[in-house]
């Protein structure tokens, strides 16, 4: 750890630092923001904890009471900062057309011009007052083929410790970064420079300006204004989706915003599922399941709970490794009912943002459990069970998330950490959806699961800034993370089917789940979590060709009888209110896809025009 004063940075660079172009990009980018003081990280456990007790010493975070919840802390951040900024998020690709119509897209130059190079550019000065953290990361196992290196240079120390929770981070990357490797620069202010005496707040951003900036053809990161999760821990969305979704149509692999679960048969049989759902729609959760105990002999391990790096092996099979080292989930709704293993996960080690402080020194947050008498909320107000009654206050924010390493999860699994990664056996897509779509369905094939995934619709959730519970297409739960034009995608995943064939492989199955209609109450009919195991057993059965389903008008769903219902009291007319596909509603669903056809046209692939009238001609028959 070197904490180096301004103008001495190009010189004094810790004696391992051997790569040049990493060396010169640092002092590029310290010219530009006129950081105060430049700290290389190491990733050593006794930096982490200075800079976490830098954090309690400015006020950002909060030590939790080390009998209840030892190694953790509470951040709270600026209200105006709490979640993805969807409509700051830009693709600058030379050719708008290549951005796509679903992404924000800027002239490069243009771009560059007001962050960068202008007179006033934002960057300019942007970490005066500030020290400038280098975090070098990997995502995926240390030297893996399909893994990359990035390096974040941000002026948070909040970023710096979430990024070596969530990532393999520190000096081990450097010494693979060797003096030639090759890296993802990533460049990260909070937009708020301190003036020499001024005062810092707890939680610095930029209220007025925010830009999440993607250059795909030059693999460029910058951020600007927010210091929350997918915004600011650049790895994660920015480099690990809209980055890697680009090299990965340009290099024959996928990028995906998918779990990676592992699932034991009581057969001993081992398969891996890859699973894709919008943001809050329970990812975390499906991979981390533990199945009820009227389903002896299952069980579910995890590799990864939101994105997933998939290449083709020599054998024809698709290889998946979780490009990420821990987890930063959703808090509300997570209890010891819910999702066991998640809470084991929590019990020490975690760094928590936006959830209450209780009055002894823990933390809660809506979903959680009993309620406590009084707690101070996610904005430093009282808060007690009749306040939020009476003015419906939450305690904690809606999109409030826990940051923790993988290796705190009890169902991690042996090969999350694999470099040759895992073999898929099948896709699941699901969206959040009260009504339309059945709670399970199997694609007939590739092209038929291709065209589910990228029709799907979701309602939207806090996880991103803007209007919730609203139904939009997200097209493979990539709308907001995909790194180019959607339709090319479509192509891309088309395009996956023939090579695979050519290998000479047996496909993975594909299917769409929706864990969430609601009945006529309001209430969610399915009881989800735990039962949704109930459902993967039924894919896995329909792999190995034991399970028997009906075929409607685009796939196959399960009758009552070809579940397995012990220890369930659910009757076939409760199922049926999950599983049913009605006509009138699929007829508008269909008007959905031709909208979102309309607006990729004319890139939307011939293959799937085809399908949607093949759908059509089934349905009115
Ligand atoms: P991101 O981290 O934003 O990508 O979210 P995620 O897809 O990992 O979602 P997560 O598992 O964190 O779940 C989000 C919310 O949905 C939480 O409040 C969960 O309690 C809830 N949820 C998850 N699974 C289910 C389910 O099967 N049924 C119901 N009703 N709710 C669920
Ligand atoms: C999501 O929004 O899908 C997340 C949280 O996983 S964030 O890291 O903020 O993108
Ligand atoms: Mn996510």
């Amino acid at each position: 750890m070197n904490a180096i004063p301004q103008g001495a940075a190009a010189g004094e660079v810790p004696a391992h630092v051997r790569n040049a172009k990493l060396i010169d990009w640092v002092a590029r980018i310290a010219r530009l923001t006129q950081p105060a003081a430049i700290h290389w990280c190491d990733g050593s456990q006794e930096e982490y904890e200075r800079l976490c007790q830098r954090l309690v010493d400015a006020g950002t975070f909060k030590r939790l009471n080390p009998q209840l919840r030892p190694g953790s802390y509470l951040a709270c951040s600026d209200p105006s900062d709490v979640a993805r900024v969807e409509d700051r998020t830009f693709i600058c690709s030379v050719r708008r057309e290549d951005a796509g119509p679903t992404n924000n897209w800027v002239d490069p130059g243009e771009m560059r011009q007001l962050l960068q190079t202008g007179d006033k550019a934002l960057f300019r000065g942007s970490m005066r007052g500030r020290t400038m953290y280098v975090v070098p990361f990997s995502m995926g196992p240390l030297g893996s083929p399909i893994s990359h290196i990035g390096v974040e240079l941000s002026d948070s120390p909040y970023v710096a410790v979430n990024m070596r929770l969530m990532t393999r981070m520190g000096r081990p990357v450097l010494e693979l970064l060797g003096s030639d490797g090759d890296f993802v620069p990533c460049v990260h202010s909070v937009g708020a420079p301190l003036q020499p005496g001024q005062a810092d707040v707890p939680w610095p951003c930029n209220a007025e300006q925010k830009y999440i900036v993607h250059y795909p053809e030059t693999s460029e990161i910058w951020s600007y204004g927010s210091g929350y999760g997918g915004n600011a821990l650049l790895g994660k969305k920015c480099f690990a989706l809209r980055i890697a979704s680009r090299m990965g149509r340009d290099q024959g692999w996928l990028a995906e915003h998918m779990l990676i679960l592992g699932v034991t048969t009581p057969g001993g049989h081992k398969y891996h599922v890859a699973a894709a759902f919008p943001s809050a729609c329970g990812k975390t959760n499906f991979a981390m399941l533990i199945p009820p105990a009227s389903m002896p002999g299952w069980k579910i391990t995890t590799i990864g709970d939101d994105i997933a790096w998939i290449k083709p092996g020599a054998d024809g099979r698709l290889y998946a490794i979780n490009p990420e080292a821990g987890y930063f989930g959703v808090a509300p709704g997570t209890n010891v009912e819910t999702n066991p293993n998640c809470m084991r996960s929590l019990e020490r080690d975690v760094i928590f943002t936006n959830v209450a402080l209780t009055d002894d020194g823990d933390v809660w947050w809506e979903g959680m459990g009993p309620a406590p008498a009084h707690a101070i909320d996610w904005q430093g107000r009282d808060w007690t069970p009749e306040l939020a009654a009476t003015n419906g206050t939450r305690a904690a924010h809606p999109n409030a998330r826990f940051t923790v390493a993988a290796t705190n999860n009890p169902a991690l699994d042996p090969a999350w950490d694999d470099p040759a990664g895992v073999a898929i056996d099948a896709f699941v897509f699901g969206g959040r959806r009260s009504t339309t779509v059945p709670l399970v369905t199997e694609a007939r094939n590739w092209l038929e699961g291709v065209y589910m995934a990228a029709t799907m619709g979701s309602e939207t959730t806090a996880a991103a800034a803007g209007q919730q519970g609203v139904v939009r297409r997200d097209p493979f739960a990539m709308l907001p993370f995909c790194g180019y034009h959607m339709g090319d995608y479509f192509r891309h995943w088309i395009d996956m089917e023939n090579r695979l064939r050519g290998l000479g492989s047996k496909l993975p199955h594909i299917f769409c789940v929706n864990w969430f209609r609601k009945g006529s109450d309001g209430r969610f009919v399915w009881p989800g979590y735990g039962e949704n195991a109930r459902v993967l057993k039924w894919m896995i059965e329909r792999i190995e060709g034991t399970a028997q389903g009906q075929a409607n008008f685009f796939g196959v769903s399960p009758r009552h009888a070809d579940l397995d219902w012990s220890g369930l009291d659910f009757d076939a007319a409760r199922f049926a209110t999950v599983i049913d596909s009605s006509a009138p509603q699929w007829i508008e669903e269909l008007r959905l896809h031709d909208e979102l056809f309309a607006r990729l046209s004319p890139r939307v692939p011939d293959e799937l025009q085809a399908t949607r009238q093949a759908l059509q001609a089934a349905l009115e028959s």
